[in-house]
């Protein structure tokens, strides 16, 4: 199996952007520009969206994300949604560790790990992210951090549950910064990431693996990171406000 085989899947990540006409807006400029897509079609959107935007996608080829869930099926965690809840509102994807979230969050390998369990265990699909911090990457260690965090997060998920993973590699130094790492520099860390998923699941698991990059992907220089051989999709913050850019990102993914 090889990259052609792979889904690519072009997600976006909203953050903390957008009130909800606001959404409803974006999400119909986008429908008719990524309706012909030959590829996933993700958008992961602030909770108070997540009602307006599956009303909103409803009869297209886009489907919905949350952007975290928290580990519990219920409790006492104020502030916090469930994977259940999510799931019940017919939810699919749920982005899970994005490094906004470790770094302001306080959120661990270990949390994301439960979160990840409790996402699967809800049914859902993850979008799981992993990076390297800049020091960590000037002292050499991106390998070793971001083969960790892998093998962290996936404690205890099965190989049927890996079929519902993917996940995303974004260097926090390109996160919002336009500082994209090349695509070189994607390719190989990617391929790292599949062979971490390889030891752990075997060869197939992980060539059938979507492993997107994420960090300052944008219209102009989407298709030469889509092209590598381990970049499978991309993971869009900035971008994915635009309908037109991230049409063209979708675009650029499409073979
Ligand atoms: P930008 O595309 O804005 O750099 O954000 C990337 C990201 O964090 C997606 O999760």
């Amino acid at each position: 199996m090889n990259k052609q085989k792979r889904q690519a899947v072009i997600a976006g990540n909203w953050k903390m952007n957008k009130t909800r006409p606001e959404a409803k807006a974006l999400i119909e400029q986008l429908k008719p520009l990524v309706k012909d897509a030959d590829c996933g079609v993700v958008i992961c959107v602030p909770y108070t969206n997540l009602e307006t935007a599956l009303e909103a996608v409803k009869g297209s080829n886009i489907k919905v994300g949350a952007e975290n869930c928290h580990w519990a099926k219920s409790g006492a965690f104020t502030g916090e949604i469930s994977a259940e809840m999510l799931a019940e509102m017919g939810v699919e994807y749920v982005v899970i560790g994005h490094s906004e979230r470790r770094q302001y969050f306080g959120e661990t390998d270990q949390t994301v790990n439960q979160r990840v369990r409790a996402a699967l265990d809800a049914g859902l699909r993850v979008i799981l992210c992993v990076g390297e911090l800049l020091e960590q990457r000037e002292q050499g260690i991106t390998e070793e951090i971001c083969a960790m965090q892998t093998k962290i997060a996936l404690g205890g998920v099965t190989k049927e549950e890996l079929s519902r993973i993917i996940i995303a590699y974004e260097p926090v130094w390109a996160i919002g910064t336009g500082k994209t790492a090349t695509a070189e520099q994607a390719d190989e860390v990617n391929g790292l990431i599949r062979s971490v998923v390889a030891k752990l699941y075997g060869e197939e698991a992980a060539q059938a693996l979507t492993v997107q990059y994420g960090g300052s992907m944008n219209a102009k220089n989407a298709q030469e990171l889509l092209d590598k051989e381990h970049v499978d999709g991309g993971l869009i913050g900035g971008a994915s406000l635009k309908a037109e850019d991230f049409s063209i990102i979708v675009k650029a993914a499409s073979r």
